[in-house]
């Protein structure tokens, strides 16, 4: 059966049908599903009842996938999933809830500001490939906006600002934004903030993005208050409606982005009464954006 591809937002989304991802894809099905994340930024797969292995197996179609280590503060033995799936559900390692001020909550709550996955690495993911195998009754959507469209709608004078500009991501900003703070020296050493250019282009369409991060906390060269004025300013004109897209997850739902074109955040629900089981596998970037020790963009 042929792949189709139908679009679900007048700016990027597409709704797949037609592939079964329990069997492996072949080279050619891969390279349209990497030509439509390039145009589309954001593709939707229904009714796809995956192993973990099959979700990585598919997932290795598209690069090298990330380790989740660094990225969260599990302790050891505190790991529910594999190494090469980032947990983002709300459950602990024996699969039950964690409790409301359980450490490990609070910072995933940091989910529920717009972000970039994997910003806060020198080399930033590529894609998001996120599988939902158990869901809430209410709330809960994930919204994509979309930074190409987003990058397009600024005026000339703040295309031409944000051009040269270099920003500091960390996972110690985005969590301080929500007041979380308990960090240990270790994770602070993990965690120092790393260098991107404000603006990218996607290498294959060659639009330009404004690369955006609720882990964003400085702007190099920038007193710090203004440079988060500005990020605040540029997060709010790129989540416009007309840039949002959001998904209402359905148990079976694989959704894929591009983290280099895309903002994603999960909004609120209940998290406390109820299980929401959601795996993420990781693609990494093809490189480093940018040389740490410099101020300059690549
Ligand atoms: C993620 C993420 C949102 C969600 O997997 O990177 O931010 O809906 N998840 O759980
Ligand atoms: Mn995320």
């Amino acid at each position: 059966m042929a792949i189709s591809i139908k679009r679900l937002h007048k700016h990027f989304v597409g709704e797949v049908s037609g592939l079964d991802l329990r069997k492996p894809l072949t080279g050619r099905q891969a390279n349209e599903l990497h030509g439509a994340m390039d145009r589309l930024g954001v593709l939707v797969f229904h009714d796809q009842d995956l192993t973990d292995e099959q979700q990585v197996e598919f997932s290795a179609h598209f690069g090298e996938l990330e380790c989740a280590v660094g990225s969260n503060v599990l302790k050891p033995g505190q790991r529910r999933l594999r190494l090469e799936m980032a947990d983002v559900s709300n459950m602990d390692q024996n699969g039950e809830l964690l409790a409301r001020n359980d450490r490990r909550r609070m910072f995933n709550l940091g989910n529920r500001l717009w972000h970039s996955d994997s910003s806060f690495r020198t080399i930033p993911s590529k894609f998001s490939i996120l599988s939902c195998r158990s869901t809430v009754s209410k709330g809960g959507n994930t919204e994509f906006a979309f930074m190409p469209a987003a990058y397009e709608g600024l005026d000339e004078g703040t295309k031409s600002t944000v051009k040269h500009l270099v920003a500091e991501h960390s996972l110690i900003y985005s969590r301080a934004k929500l007041g979380f703070d308990e960090f240990t020296e270790e994770e602070r050493n993990t965690f120092a903030p790393v260098r991107h250019p404000l603006v990218r282009q996607n290498p294959v369409t060659g639009r330009k993005s404004i690369y955006l991060s609720s882990h964003i906390g400085r702007i190099l060269n920038w007193p710090i208050p203004e440079a988060y004025d500005f990020i605040r300013e540029l997060i709010e004109h790129g989540t416009k409606p007309d840039f949002v897209f959001s998904h209402k997850w359905r148990v079976g739902d694989l959704v894929m982005w591009d983290n280099r074109q895309n903002m994603h955040r999960v909004r609120p629900f209940m998290d406390l009464g109820e299980m929401r089981d959601m795996r993420r596998t990781t693609v990494a970037g093809d490189g480093p954006t940018m040389d740490q020790g410099s101020d300059k963009a690549v």
